[in-house]
């Protein structure tokens, strides 16, 4: 056995074409256990395709991405079904279930399992809607909330199953700053009290310097730069420019 840990996210040389149009063509990156990492890049550079990846959604058509040690690019459904129990992902949106309530949407992950008791899962909605500031919700539903509350039930459904790693897309777009804030504030706090190994993918570029400990610029479907937060806003390289200071400018709209 090596004395190394593994890292606890490994993407190699990763390559994903729809229709002949190449999105990434050689990605390749290593996150530490524990470690904060933001991708950023413009939308359409395939941060959410990436993300899709990593946690075994899509499949890349060459390269490999490993869990902890595990190369899961040659695993079946049933083995990718157990590692994907190691992440949250909190997805773009939110993503809730409408017609069901929070406390359900939180243990929706729970539907199937056997091994844990109905009270189990209820203390243990209760005590993640705790950790995002939102305790005693269980039974509204998610149209009752406002767009930073159905964040917090995302990332509380995100935790529920004591991820390893969780994954976060575009955690506050479409949230005015302060909100945008208190969401960055959850991430950090997710990170160091659960010691969650943190990806989140975004254009925010508030958001990446409160949250990284390590910036990755996505660009031409390949890791064009990256660097620690104070590292990476002192770049003098144009295209790095280009994408800080443009994102950062309020005339312009990004989606
Ligand atoms: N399932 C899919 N089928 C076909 N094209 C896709 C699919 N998913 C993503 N794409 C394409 O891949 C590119 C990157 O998408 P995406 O990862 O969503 O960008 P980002 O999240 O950086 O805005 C886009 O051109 C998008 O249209
Ligand atoms: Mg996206």
């Amino acid at each position: 056995m090596s004395h190394t840990e593994p890292a606890m996210l490994e993407a190699r040389e990763l390559k994903k074409s729809f229709n002949g149009h190449v999105v990434l063509d050689g990605v390749s990156f290593s996150i530490a256990r524990g470690e904060s990492v933001v991708i950023i890049g413009r939308s359409g550079s395939g941060k959410s395709v990436l993300l899709k990846l990593l946690i075994g959604l899509l499949r890349p058509d060459s390269g490999e991405v490993w869990v902890a040690g595990e190369n899961i690019s040659t695993m079946d459904e049933r083995q990718l079904m157990r590692v994907r129990k190691r992440f949250g992902m909190v997805f773009q949106g939110a993503a809730l279930f409408d017609s069901l309530t929070v406390a359900e949407n939180i243990a929706f992950a729970f539907r199937h399992d056997r091994t844990i008791s109905q009270s189990e899962i209820e203390r243990r909605v209760a005590e993640v809607l705790e950790m995002v500031d939102l305790p005693g919700i269980q039974n509204k539903k998610p149209a009752e909330l406002s767009g930073g509350m159905r964040k917090r039930v995302g990332l509380a459904r995100a935790i529920v199953y004591k991820p390893e790693i969780v994954l976060y897309d575009e955690p506050t777009t479409g949230l005015d700053p302060i909100v945008a804030d208190s969401i960055n504030q959850l991430i950090l706090r997710v990170r160091d009290r659960l010691g969650v190994t943190t990806v989140v993918v975004t254009h925010d570029m508030r958001s990446a310097r409160c949250l990284a400990h390590r910036i990755l610029m996505l660009h031409d479907g390949r890791i064009y730069a990256s660097g620690a937060p104070d590292e990476f806003f002192a770049s003098t390289d144009p295209v790095v420019r280009q994408f800080i200071d443009g994102v950062s400018n309020p005339k312009e709209v990004y989606f």
